[in-house]
């Protein structure tokens, strides 16, 4: 399945102003040969589907809920995104010395699709946490998160979506993304969930990653867990908002207007931020999708 969505991925970086204009491919192949060790675990996600937020989580589970060195080394250096290297950088050499650097057990955080991960996931089996999130609450988080980095500065929230859906391609990418790792739910390597399960009840989803990843909590790390994951300790922890990553941008707008990072954390958010019929194009996208593939949003959420 090498080829498949590369093509996708090729044309998303492209417009990623400041990021270098080397190809892509050589990059991909690269993670796809990539060799995995026994205990990596990989987080998995679209862009703002609550990808820190449960990095925060597995790392601390991973970790023998360690707080103290969870609030003193910036999130994104104890748990690599395994693009971001190359991204920022172009260098093949190095693209992987962040996560080469970590100790065992590592966390790595992807937005690739599954076709396009390490092809030994599928020899090893390692365990991998999939969080899907409603595509518009996404949307409208990365529209944020690219004025913050500098790629939607100056833009209004309206074009930037507007954009978003005259592209059927990209809503089709995005749900097919996360529709492939919900049709392995079953798998035992593989822990799918969703940023509303964890709105909803986040006890309940550490109770079942934490069986999942084999590291039981006791009641006291749970109630510790609880309030360090909550939205407002979040918020407020510069090693969980991204600051590292915003300062390795070279980007000239980047950094010219911030929203945090830990923004609004809100689900179906999206309903008081984009225009009703920008809101009913979306859906009716995104239902196409859904239709063809026989499942529903519910389901996937
Ligand atoms: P919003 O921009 O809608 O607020 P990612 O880490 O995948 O980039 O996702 C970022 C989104 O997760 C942001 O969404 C952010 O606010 C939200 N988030 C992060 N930590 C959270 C928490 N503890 N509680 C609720 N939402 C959280």
């Amino acid at each position: 399945p090498r080829s498949y969505p590369s093509n996708l991925i090729e044309k998303d970086w492209s417009k990623r102003k400041h990021f270098h204009n080397k190809s892509v491919g050589p990059f991909l192949d690269l993670v796809h040969n990539m060799e995995v060790h026994d205990e990596d675990v990989f987080i998995v996600t679209l862009p703002k589907c609550g990808t820190t937020w449960m990095q925060e989580l597995l790392w601390l589970l991973m970790n023998d809920c360690n707080f103290e060195e969870a609030l003193s080394k910036d999130l994104e250096l104890r748990t690599p995104f395994l693009e971001f290297d190359y991204l920022v950088h172009g260098e093949l050499d190095t693209a992987f010395k962040p996560v080469d650097d970590l100790k065992d057990p590592r966390l790595i955080k992807s937005h690739l699709p599954l076709a396009l991960l390490p092809a030994k996931l599928w020899e090893r089996k390692n365990k991998v946490i999939y969080v899907f999130r409603n595509p518009l609450d996404a949307y409208v988080s990365r529209y944020y998160h690219g004025v913050t980095f500098g790629l939607n500065y100056g833009k209004t929230l309206e074009e930037v979506f507007d954009k978003f859906i005259e592209n059927e391609e990209s809503v089709i990418e995005n749900m097919e993304h996360a529709h492939e790792f919900y049709q392995l739910r079953h798998e035992p390597w593989v822990f799918y969930t969703s940023f509303e399960k964890m709105k909803k009840n986040l006890r309940g989803v550490i109770e079942d990653v934490s069986r999942f990843l084999n590291k039981p909590v006791n009641e006291q790390q749970m109630e510790k867990l609880l309030k360090h994951l909550s939205f407002e300790e979040m918020k407020k922890n510069p090693k969980t908002n991204h600051l590292w990553e915003l300062s390795q941008i070279k980007n000239k707008d980047a950094g010219k207007e911030t929203h945090n990072f830990v923004r609004r954390g809100q689900v179906n958010g999206y309903k008081d931020e984009l225009k009703p019929e920008q809101i009913e194009k979306a859906n009716l996208l995104i239902q196409r999708y859904l239709d063809k593939n026989l499942v529903t949003l519910n389901e996937l959420l």
